[in-house]
């Protein structure tokens, strides 16, 4: 191509007599080799906006992670002087004093900052976790009883375990929240009455140059993991909406919050794990989470 332009570049000032037809077939080559080239570069454009899309995707969500997490826990620490403070005054007055009740109100208001501080250190990954052993099956199996009992969709769900699964080192009660929250979003992409989710377990070892890409909050440490799937027949996700689906308050749904997948994500952080997202508008979505396995 560089030679081509330097050819022109000498031959455009005075075309001595009967290289016109040359410069002319060099020109169409030219033309031929910017055509290919410009064709290259559009087939090439979307791997790397999506590979820049993703790597901003996952800064500003560990950014805003670090900044939530942060202010929760200092906010955290101002909450304990206020709940200490209002306990001992009310422990100090008498029972019929008019100052009682306006105190209670301020125990009770900082009650609810803190169950909020609470769920902000959980989607920031730094919420004390109960870690035990867990067997994920079990707790799979238990989760997809009570779910289907609660929505009364017994068809709705399939379960198909990994035998055998190692257990892992968590906090049950978190991985169930997450798990109920995807369950959740799978329905509610699916419509009432419609669709199949089908939960799945598997383990699989992750290798420098494994096909995860994608992972969140960032391509997952090498080593062997434990595998939860949650796949759905819904409406799928396009790429604007799954771009924002971690952020806090980010919904396409009218009435709802906009938590539930940045608080799998805290959870799935603070277990030290990841998770990758498949989805197509129309296509359906599937969401694997990896945990994972301690080394004995
Ligand atoms: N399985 C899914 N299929 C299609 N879209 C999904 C799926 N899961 C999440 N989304 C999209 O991502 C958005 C964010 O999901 P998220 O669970 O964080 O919040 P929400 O479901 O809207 O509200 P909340 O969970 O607080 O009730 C959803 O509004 C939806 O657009
Ligand atoms: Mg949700």
């Amino acid at each position: 191509m560089e030679a081509l332009f330097a050819e022109l570049e000498a031959s455009s000032a005075t075309p001595p007599a009967g290289t016109r037809s040359r410069l002319r077939a060099r020109l169409r080559r030219l033309a031929r080799a910017l055509a290919a080239d410009a064709s290259a570069v559009q087939r090439a454009r979307p791997v790397t906006i999506e590979r820049e899309v993703g790597a901003q995707r996952r800064a500003r969500l560990e950014s805003l992670a670090l900044l939530a997490g942060g202010l929760a826990h200092d906010f955290n620490n101002v909450l304990i002087g206020v709940l200490a403070n209002s306990s001992l005054a009310l422990l100090d007055l008498p029972l019929d004093s008019p100052a009682r009740r306006p105190l209670q109100e301020i125990e009770n208001a900082a009650r609810r900052a803190a169950d909020l501080t609470r769920l902000v250190l959980t989607f920031s990954g730094r919420a004390h976790l109960a870690v035990e052993p867990v067997d994920l099956n079990a707790l799979v199996q238990e989760s997809v009883a009570s779910l289907t009992s609660a929505r009364g969709r017994k068809s709705a769900i399939r379960f198909q375990p990994a035998d055998p699964l190692p257990s892992i080192e968590a906090d049950a009660s978190r991985l169930r929240l997450a798990l109920t929250s995807l369950v959740a979003n799978a329905l509610e992409a699916m419509g009432p009455g419609r669709g199949v989710v089908t939960l799945s377990t598997d383990r699989i070892d992750v290798g420098e140059d494994s096909p995860l890409d994608h992972a969140l909050p960032g391509f997952p440490a090498p080593g062997s993991y434990v595998v939860l799937d949650a796949t759905d027949t819904g409406a799928g996700m396009t790429p604007e909406v799954m771009s924002r689906a971690f952020e806090p308050y980010f919904t396409t749904k009218p009435g709802h919050r906009g938590l539930g997948l940045s608080i799998v994500l805290g959870i799935v952080r603070s277990h030290k794990g990841a998770i990758v997202v498949e989805t197509r508008p129309k296509g359906g979505t599937r969401v694997r989470v990896l945990l994972p396995i301690p080394s004995s």
